[in-house]
């Protein structure tokens, strides 16, 4: 067995200031800690995702790690939920106000046995009919329901796919759906934004799982219906998109595409006008985790600016024919575009990075094309 190594990393004065740090170990990056006049050292990297441990907070004895919390004893390494989680811990020295750290760890990274998460089976369609997913983000009362012109039409649209369509249908209300508002794991680090969501990995009782499971598992066809507010889409809407950001996430750090064959259309209505800001904002968003579109991708209806009689407004709707068939008549592109991909009318490709959102924007990389430019 080799003879241990020593490496001295700094005085104690000046580490003992941070309760914890990271530093590097030659190119080992340690967590380490000062508590109670003790030091510990940790191996830097959290066994969930690779969490850096050295930026995070000391809970008792226990490094929390600052991306999803997971915790590990700060002298052992071991897990604090499960000990057979556990990162390697290296061993501490005080000499002459110096503090030396073991160069090799004397405890091994461990893991328990890996139970996958059920969405994160692979994203491939059971055979079947064309499935019509509806996603209504209408807010209202629970328990006093109201005329809704954009849930309505949306209605329509899944009746008309099941009765003539011969499609399977479903409704999602999201307001009926308890889930939390996106966190910004991703603001933290982009591999800290995970597929599933890090908040339906470690929150049970969070139902967004649901329209992950119905966009990304089971839909052929999403249909998104939304008020107008404020010349925007409505708030339940970005609230739910926020966090599908994780699927988009998945493009962006591991070329990863989650969806495949999906085609999505809109239906818009309100009081307010701003169709178009609101209908760029949702094809923007899908368009970016990777769906299709039907020719004219959206059925969309206002009063306009000086319209304040909403009363009007819901019997306009209600009775417009016209509506009710543009909004059949919508479905029926989706489910022909739909029909259209399945059938592997178009190849899959390698994805692309190149002009996409995140894709690498290296100063150093662009120089050659800016130099160019120069000289012509
Ligand atoms: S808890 Fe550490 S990376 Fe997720």
């Amino acid at each position: 067995m080799s003879e241990l190594s020593w490496m001295d990393v700094g005085a104690v004065d000046e580490l003992a200031q941070r309760p914890v740090q990271q530093l590097l170990l030659g190119e080992t990056a340690i967590a380490l800690t000062y508590k109670d006049g003790q030091f510990g050292a940790i191996s830097d990297r959290c066994n969930h995702v690779g969490g850096p441990l050295g930026g995070g907070t000391l809970d008792g004895e226990y490094v929390v790690c600052p991306w999803h919390y997971w915790a590990f004893h700060r002298q052992t390494g071991v897990g604090g939920l499960n000990p057979l989680n556990a990162v390697p811990a290296h061993e501490v020295r005080v000499v002459n106000g110096r503090v030396l750290i073991a160069s090799q760890p004397h405890s091994e990274r461990t893991r328990p046995p890996f139970t996958p998460h059920p969405l994160m089976r692979p994203t491939e369609r059971a055979a079947g009919p064309i499935r019509v997913l509806g996603l209504s983000t209408t807010a209202m009362t629970a328990g006093q329901p109201r005329y809704s012109t954009s849930e309505d039409l949306l209605e329509w649209a899944l009746q008309h796919a099941a009765d003539t369509l011969g499609c399977e249908t479903r409704l999602q209300r999201v307001r009926d759906l308890r889930f939390r508002s996106c966190e910004g794991f991703y603001s933290k680090s982009s591999h800290a934004c995970t597929w599933p969501c890090s908040i339906t990995m470690m929150d049970p009782a969070d139902e967004m799982e649901r329209i992950y499971e119905g966009v990304v598992h089971w839909a052929d066809v999403i249909l998104v219906s939304t008020p107008i507010r404020w010349g925007a889409a409505s708030s339940l809407y970005y609230k739910m998109v926020e966090r599908m950001n994780c699927i988009q996430n998945q493009e962006t750090i591991a070329n990863r595409h989650l969806l495949h064959n999906k085609t999505t259309a809109f239906i818009i209505t309100g009081g307010q006008d701003n169709v178009q800001a609101v209908a760029g904002q949702l094809l923007g968003f899908f368009a970016e985790i990777g769906c299709q579109f039907p020719q004219f991708p959206y059925v969309a209806h206002s009063r306009g600016w000086s319209a304040e009689d909403m009363e009007n407004n819901n019997q306009y709707v209600r009775e417009s024919q016209a509506l009710h068939e543009g909004t059949a008549s919508l479905v029926e592109r989706c489910v022909e575009m739909a029909t259209l991909l399945i059938q592997g009318t178009l190849a899959p490709r390698p994805p692309v990075r190149g002009g996409r959102k995140a894709h690498e924007l290296d100063t150093r990389a662009q120089l050659p094309v800016l130099g160019s430019r120069g000289q012509a």
